[in-house]
């Protein structure tokens, strides 16, 4: 049985994977902040040495961007050492190891889809500890798996969540129409980690549902589907709701997916009505 530790156990990917995962095919280790801090080398060393998982995945991350715009040292801590800690016992015990990355990693300028062998020149403090995570994980590990996604929602606080809260309070909402992205269910990235983990296929790969979207039309989505009648208004992003400092062009090409053919992402309106589905059951 093969063994796999997930950090960030609590957070909505980590959720997920939980939720798809065979746990009949696989040992689980769930660890968040509480049970153990990415950031402690020493507690990451042994924790890995004594439990010995085949496969660490690292969803732990600092993800809030505004929050991270203001306290950088944290950022770097987690987002940037925290994989490097991840990566060093995964090199030190042979583990696989899965490094969950962003389109922040871009500078969303371009006005077509990033691919993987895009130069990434991140503009936030976000985007640049998670790209220093990324160089850590290439540095101390060669079985690893970059995994770039983007706009991901799950069981925790999300555009989507956030988006029908809002609407309970507010008549009007003004939704930005310049950020374009590719919103990606927590459980459609999780499966496809759980299918990338067991080939030796290593490297960088962007993985969003198929399609993109401007935030405006994301929200008139999720309206139409939960048969929400708020208004809904096109904005620049300084006047919007529930905006942040993000790339403004954050679509991510499925490139190498694409070039082997051998996965394929569900339309991220498809994918989206099944989470809205599964969250009104
Ligand atoms: N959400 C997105 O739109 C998106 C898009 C692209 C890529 N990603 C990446 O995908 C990964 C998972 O995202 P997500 O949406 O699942 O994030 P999330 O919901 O914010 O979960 C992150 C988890 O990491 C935990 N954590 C924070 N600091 C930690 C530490 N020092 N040690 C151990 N655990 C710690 C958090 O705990 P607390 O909640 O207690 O802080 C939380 O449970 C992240 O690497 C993120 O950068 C996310």
């Amino acid at each position: 049985m093969l063994k796999v530790w997930i950090n960030g156990a609590g957070g909505q990917l980590g959720q997920a994977l939980n939720d798809v995962i065979d746990h009949m095919e696989f040992e689980i280790f769930n660890s968040d902040v509480n049970e153990l801090d990415i950031t402690n080398v020493d507690d990451v060393l042994s924790f890995g040495k004594i439990n010995r998982p085949d496969i660490i995945i690292n969803c732990a991350g600092f993800t809030d961007v505004d929050a991270c715009e203001k306290d950088p040292k944290t950022a770097y801590r987690v987002n940037a050492l925290g994989a490097r800690n991840l990566s060093i016992v995964a090199g030190q015990i042979g583990a696989k190891m899965v490094q969950l990355s962003t389109d922040d990693v871009f500078d969303g300028k371009s006005d077509s889809p990033y691919k993987e062998f895009d130069f990434a020149t991140p503009c936030s403090v976000y985007g640049k500890s998670k790209l220093a995570g990324e160089n850590y994980v290439k540095e101390f590990t060669s079985k690893h798996f970059i995994i770039r996604s983007n706009w991901v929602y799950g069981k925790r606080a999300n555009f989507v969540r956030d988006f029908i809260k809002l609407s309970q309070t507010q008549k009007l909402i003004s939704i930005a129409s310049d950020q374009y992205g590719s919103p990606t269910s927590a459980n459609e990235l999780a499966k496809f980690i759980l299918y990338i983990i067991e080939t030796n296929e290593y490297g960088t790969y962007h993985a969003t549902c198929t399609g993109s979207c401007s935030r405006y039309a994301f929200a008139k989505e999720i309206a139409r589907l939960t048969n929400n009648d708020v208004h809904i208004e096109a904005a620049p992003s300084a006047e919007a709701h529930l905006t942040s400092i993000r790339p403004a062009y954050a679509v991510l090409d499925n490139f190498i997916l694409s070039i082997d053919d051998v996965y394929t992402f569900p339309d991220w309106k498809d994918a989206l009505a099944t989470y809205v589905k599964e969250m009104e059951d």
